[in-house]
């Protein structure tokens, strides 16, 4: 059995001009103690579909499919059993989440604090595992008695990664977790995490814009483009050899991890992602694609295979498929 299994996952929030569907239709599978990222621009429905995993959504959001951890129904479960599994089973780390911390309390109170409210530790316990956890993550066990104003924004990640780890989850996602930090201090986050996950058999949702960070900590990737996945296989092969020219562009666009030159739109690409709402008919890709072919602004678009682990969403693929 997966660790999770996502069927058919769709989400429309509801705003007062109309509905903004922003996850079309997403499938996928992760396998315990492994690590998925999750890649594409701003919009394309990531933090979405992160939000959705864990219950998250704000109230005018409608989710769709099915959401599967460790085999039970994240969709159906009681408050109760949620509130268990969004510490003990599941934590989400945000982009920008370091902004979060409580700025008049002490780092290791805040760290401690699911602990003791899930009654996971007495307080004596509480606070060796908030050193040990510091350790984990790179940082002295004194800076437990430390505020926030007092820590680097680098720093401040750690301390949400040591917070994400607190209850030992069997999954961490992690959304844009280095994207506001500069690049010396992102490359030393995410060997953190890579480590993490390495030794301590964490399964990890990784999301990123940037596919070479993503390539280099997780064994594979799934590219949304308008709220739906449009390929998804091992990471360096959708890394290195594309066959989505949207993954394509996405992976020329990054040419050195966190180089912030090369932060840019995806390379060769013009336009934007399109707007929820005014999706374009057939492969939502068409009017950005540089090897559009005949039909393919009406074209019924779905995820064709390419050979045994991977699949992508392009008209091409599926010719490939019937000519072999
Ligand atoms: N609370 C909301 N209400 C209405 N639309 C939203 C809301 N949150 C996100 N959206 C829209 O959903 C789409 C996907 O957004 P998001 O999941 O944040 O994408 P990403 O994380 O890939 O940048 C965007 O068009 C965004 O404007
Ligand atoms: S289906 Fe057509 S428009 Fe979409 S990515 Fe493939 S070639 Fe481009
Ligand atoms: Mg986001």
């Amino acid at each position: 059995m997966s660790l999770l299994e996502l069927d058919d996952v769709s989400v429309t929030y509801r705003i007062a001009s109309g509905e903004v569907p922003a996850v079309r239709g997403v499938s996928l599978k992760l396998e315990a103690g492994s690590a998925l990222g999750v890649a594409g621009e701003s919009g394309s429905g990531k933090s979405t579909l992160a939000m959705a995993l864990m219950r998250l959504l704000p109230a005018d959001a409608r989710v769709g499919g099915r959401i599967l951890l460790g085999g039970e129904d994240v969709l159906a479960m009681k408050w109760g059993r949620l509130r268990a599994v969004r510490w003990a089973e599941a934590s989400i780390v945000f982009q920008g989440a370091q902004h979060g911390l409580n700025p008049v309390r002490r780092i290791g109170d805040q760290i401690a604090e699911p602990m003791l409210v899930h009654g996971l530790a007495k307080p004596d316990v509480a606070r060796k595992r908030v050193a040990e956890l510091l350790d984990q993550v790179g940082l002295p066990a004194w800076r437990a008695r430390s505020y926030p104003h007092e820590l680097s924004g680098g720093q401040r990640q750690r301390i949400m990664i040591a917070m994400a780890l607190a209850c030992e989850p069997r999954l961490i996602i992690a959304d844009e977790p280095t994207t506001a930090l500069d690049v010396m201090v992102q490359a030393q986050v995410l060997t953190l995490i890579k480590d993490l996950v390495a030794q301590r058999g964490i399964s990890l949702i990784m999301i990123s814009h940037d596919l070479s960070v993503l390539a280099d900590v997780c064994g594979r990737l799934a590219v949304m483009y308008a709220g739906r996945i449009v390929e998804n296989g091992p990471s360096h092969e959708v890394f290195r050899d594309a066959r989505h020219p949207y993954s394509k562009a996405l992976a020329a666009a990054f040419p050195t991890v966190g180089d912030p030159l090369s932060r840019m739109a995806p390379k060769g690409l013009g336009g934007d992602p399109p707007d929820p709402m005014h999706l374009p008919s057939g492969c939502a890709f068409h009017p950005r694609c540089p090897i559009k072919a005949d039909g393919c602004d009406t074209l019924d678009v779905e995820l064709w295979p390419v050979g045994e682990r991977r699949t992508a969403a392009c008209v091409h693929v599926r010719t490939e498929l019937e000519g072999s």
